[in-house]
């Protein structure tokens, strides 16, 4: 089979990775994929944002199974635009996508459908936003551009003064371009956070192992939000109590919700959790693998993946086997020196094998280039070193001993992935 797996990060390294532990795959195209994935795969230099030109080279390349990972395209409707062209095709159609293109739809969903979530208000005026914080008085509070922003469309604000500015250039600054046309304010909530991935095929869903972000650039959770710098699953938060009230009160009513508004989502379905002492409630929703948990999560995935994406694609997935180890992973991004704001890129990589891996670990690539036989920096999170061991410690030691051999110029990483305070 010939397999296309769109996008370009460690995620789609670790996907791309997993799908080709399957005999029956014998090319896996990246679009545009990195310098890791250029060790295996053919890497293909179309965007992963175009949609027609995504599903013409899929025609040509003669793919049989498509892969469409990012947000981005899911909300674009590629996933759609390859089923449309006769190709099968794993990720949710543009109208299950919204749960996580709009804020205003997920919070509406989970209002219409009892899903506890952190209460708030939608606006689409600015003044209207502004009376509502005045009359609230209550801070932290969060406000949240409709639209997708990178992850960046959140802002805590500490006080009034905060949230107002942020409204302002959300709305009229337009700071995340149509994203800003609508906000989300709403309730701060405290808690530990949790990543749950799910594969669902609208009919099933079946959660995979928890894991844990650390968002901040730095260590002790400061600095700037980022994509995310590193992770380990499972997450200790996340109790078999927990876990049961989370299938019971969120899971299963967000497939139905989905189903009932005409909008079955068939994919893996992200849901950010916080748990809260009034217990678990919803953050967020992606429609898309997580990045970088999707980077410990797969590793310790004993069951095929490509089996899987086309069960759900199908809609069998009661049928298959899903089963996870019971050992830990733990990933550690090295990132440019000043991401997420301004880095240079352009720099050699080493103490990586040929292959851009390292002894003990496995390297998921994100930003890097591979020319010439040597990998070069190219974006903001670079490489994702990846461990698994018998518990946390373990995979968290082997992980941070593979770190210290890799080195760049600027390079950066966070040193307590994993704890636990
Ligand atoms: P999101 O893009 O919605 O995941 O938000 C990014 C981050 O902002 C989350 O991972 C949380 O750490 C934080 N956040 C979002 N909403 C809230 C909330 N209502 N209360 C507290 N923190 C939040
Ligand atoms: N790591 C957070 C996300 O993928 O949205």
């Amino acid at each position: 089979m010939k397999i296309l797996v769109v996008g370009s990060g460690g995620r789609e390294h670790a996907i791309a990775l997993k799908l080709k532990e399957n005999p029956a795959v014998e090319e896996i195209f990246a679009a545009p994929g990195n310098g890791g994935m250029a060790a295996f795969c053919t890497n293909v230099g179309v965007k992963a944002t175009d949609v027609e030109g995504m599903v013409a080279f899929a025609k040509e390349a003669g793919v049989d199974f498509a892969v469409v990972t990012p947000d981005d395209p899911l909300v674009l409707g590629m996933a759609d635009a390859m089923e449309a062209a006769g190709i099968p095709a794993f990720g949710p159609s543009k109208a299950a996508a919204v749960i996580e293109g709009s804020k205003v739809f997920s919070k509406n969903l989970m209002k219409k459908y009892g899903i506890p979530t952190a209460k708030y208000e939608t606006f689409d005026d600015e003044a209207a936003a502004v009376a509502y914080l005045k009359a609230q008085n209550v801070y932290p509070a969060v406000v949240k551009a409709d639209g997708l922003a990178l992850g960046k469309g959140v802002i805590i604000a500490k006080n009034e003064q905060e949230a107002v500015d942020a409204v302002h250039s959300m709305m009229s600054d337009r700071v995340f371009g149509e994203s800003g046309s609508h906000v989300v304010i709403e309730e701060y909530l405290e808690g530990p956070e949790v990543s749950v991935l799910s594969f669902t095929d609208g009919q099933t869903l079946v959660p995979m192992i928890s894991s844990k972000d650390h968002k901040r650039a730095l260590d002790n959770d400061e600095g700037l939000n980022t994509g995310g710098m590193g992770t380990i699953a499972p997450n200790p938060y996340y109790t078999p109590e927990i876990a049961k009230r989370c299938m019971e009160e969120i899971f299963l009513p967000t497939m139905a919700a989905m189903n009932a508004e005409g909008r079955t989502f068939k994919g893996c379905l992200y849901f950010g959790l916080m748990i809260t002492r009034d217990g678990p409630k919803v953050i967020e929703y992606n429609c898309r693998f997580g990045d970088p948990e999707t980077q410990v999560v797969l590793p310790l995935l004993k069951s095929d993946l490509l089996t899987i994406f086309q069960a759900v694609r199908d809609g069998r997935l009661s049928e298959v086997p899903v089963e996870f180890s019971d050992e830990s992973a733990a990933c550690v991004i090295m990132a440019s020196g000043g991401y997420p704001q301004k880095y240079r890129t352009g720099y050699e990589i080493s103490g990586l094998d040929g292959m851009g891996q390292a002894e003990g670990v496995t390297v998921y690539h994100a930003g890097t280039k591979l020319e010439g036989g040597k990998f070069f920096t190219s974006g903001g999170r670079v490489l994702g070193v990846t461990a698994v061991g018998k518990d946390r410690a373990e995979a968290l030691a082997k992980s941070y001993a593979a770190v210290e051999k890799i080195s760049f110029a600027d390079a950066h990483y966070r040193r307590d992935i994993g704890r636990i305070r």
